[in-house]
């Protein structure tokens, strides 16, 4: 308790030392965070190529509602469009946000994978960036959100490690287009959730092949391969970025799972959850800043598949090029129980107590401020965005009232969850801006349209926008923290 009281008034003071100046300049971020694929629709407009998604949702049909219909993001929330974004950026001014995180879709500045980048891609977000900025809100661009061009997909996506190469350019690209206007680039999104949750599901629809989907330490230790893969096109660009002297910064985005054993005072439920903390919270974070894989699950991974041989100049450049920030995702923790037949022999999907459950897991606000403290302690302190943070409950919690959504528990979720983030900058974590997942209810990956995480309700027959109570709640905790103090 002392030594932690000690090593927090410590890591305050640091914090303050660090770099006063850049504090002063660069306001505390408030913004609201979204995806291509998840928003924009125009999925053929203007010589786009196809994605991977486009694919998954045209051709395969792998995403259905509940009455059996395919559902795609052939339009979602129409945000391609230019005055319907506008419209949307009315919006963010006011909630009082000042940034809002998108992606790029690849497809749209690569058609074909490489060659020569479209030019009605790069003018779209081009356009949309000084759109952005004459409004007063901070472009905060992800490179890479879960769509890559199919014809890279076509020739195994990040399991082939010309990936690295392909990112590199679309990520060069981005930076010399736009580096002058946008100041926060992030590489990645998730590569966790990307690779280990949701390409193992689609890709036993693709394949026709249950097995592909199953959550087995061998599914687990192949996507290992492409997971590495992710990070060195990731260290990449960040070194290109770094070369180029961009007056801005570049991170990555993670997704972040506390974890918790069941039975607190079973050891087998203790060793699954620390194993699953090395799957999920430490393999990318202890490669990046530590240079070395955690090493229970690297040798769990090794002896299911002898390929996954990291070589030590891969991991020097992973490490050797750092982030500029951490970019965390944080929905919920996990309780975890020890089972055999689940992968890493840790079952961590199936236990949420809470009685209204939300579709990520149980609300556990604390585990925020735990997590912001843990990076503070264990990871040198980084400048940390929190990327994503935000809930749905089902349509319980969407209840249309006139012209206004109720939806208390979403409210709630936010109020909690910032405050725990307000609590963890107090105890000398260097946070330096929140983005709420997400501004529109929009397209939930393989939950298609079912899942709504929006403050701003979006009915998706006539496009139509009708602000929830959770819109208010968020806009008054901004003008109550503005600096986030
Ligand atoms: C992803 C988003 C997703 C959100 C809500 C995150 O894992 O980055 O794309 O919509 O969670 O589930």
């Amino acid at each position: 308790m002392l030594r932690s009281s000690i090593l927090s008034v410590a890591a305050a003071f640091a914090t303050l030392l660090i770099s006063p100046s850049a504090r002063a300049e660069t306001p505390f971020l408030w913004g609201t965070s979204t995806a291509a694929y998840q928003v924009e629709g125009g999925w053929q407009a203007d010589g786009k190529g196809l994605s991977n998604w486009d694919v998954y949702t045209n051709q395969v049909k792998v995403v259905q509602s509940v009455s059996g219909r395919p559902e795609t993001g052939n339009v979602a929330d129409d945000f391609y469009d230019r005055p319907r974004y506008l419209g949307d950026i009315q919006l963010m001014k006011k909630l009082g946000t000042n940034a809002f995180r998108f992606s790029i879709a690849w497809s749209r500045i690569f058609p074909h994978g490489t060659g020569t980048p479209d030019e009605a891609g790069l003018k779209h977000y081009s356009q949309f960036i000084d759109d952005l900025r004459a409004n007063g809100i901070e472009p905060v661009v992800t490179i890479y959100h879960w769509d890559m061009p199919q014809a890279l997909a076509d020739k195994g996506g990040w399991a082939n490690p010309d990936s690295v190469r392909w990112y590199a350019l679309y990520a060069d690209t981005l930076f010399r287009e736009f580096g002058s206007r946008v100041k926060t680039f992030i590489t990645v999104n998730e590569p966790f959730v990307d690779l280990f949750m949701i390409q193992p599901a689609v890709q036993s629809v693709v394949k026709r092949d249950p097995s592909v989907g199953l959550l087995t330490t061998r599914n687990y230790s192949r996507q290992a391969i492409a997971a590495h893969h992710i990070l060195l096109a990731s260290a990449t660009a960040i070194r290109d970025y770094h070369a180029q002297k961009l007056d801005g910064r570049v991170g990555i985005t993670l997704n972040f799972t506390p974890t918790i054993p069941e039975q607190g005072d079973d050891p087998a439920d203790r060793k699954a959850a620390a194993m699953e903390d090395e799957a999920q919270n430490r393999w990318f974070l202890d490669a990046i800043y530590k240079g070395r894989y955690p090493p229970d699950v690297l040798q769990a991974y090794q002896a299911a598949n002898p390929e996954f041989q990291p070589s030590a100049a891969d991991m020097k450049l992973i490490s050797d090029n750092p982030p500029d920030f951490l970019g965390a995702n944080y929905y919920s923790p996990a309780y975890v129980r020890a089972d055999p037949n689940a992968a890493l022999g840790a079952n961590w999907l199936s236990t949420n107590p809470d009685k209204v459950p939300s579709f990520n897991g149980p609300v556990r606000p604390e585990y925020l401020t735990e997590l912001l403290l843990r990076f503070r302690d264990q990871y040198g302190n980084p400048p940390v965005l929190v990327t994503e943070n935000g809930a749905g409950f089902g349509e319980r919690d969407e209840q249309v009232a006139g012209d206004i959504v109720r939806d208390p528990l979403r409210a709630d979720y936010i109020r909690r969850h910032v405050e725990a983030m307000l609590k963890a900058r107090q105890e000398g974590a260097n946070v330096q801006g929140y983005f709420l997942w997400s501004l529109l209810d929009n397209f939930e990956w393989t939950a298609g349209y079912g899942k709504r995480f929006g403050i701003v309700r979006v009915d998706f027959d006539t496009q139509k926008r009708t602000l929830k109570e959770s819109f208010f709640g968020y806009r008054k905790l901004i003008a109550d923290h503005p600096d986030g103090r």
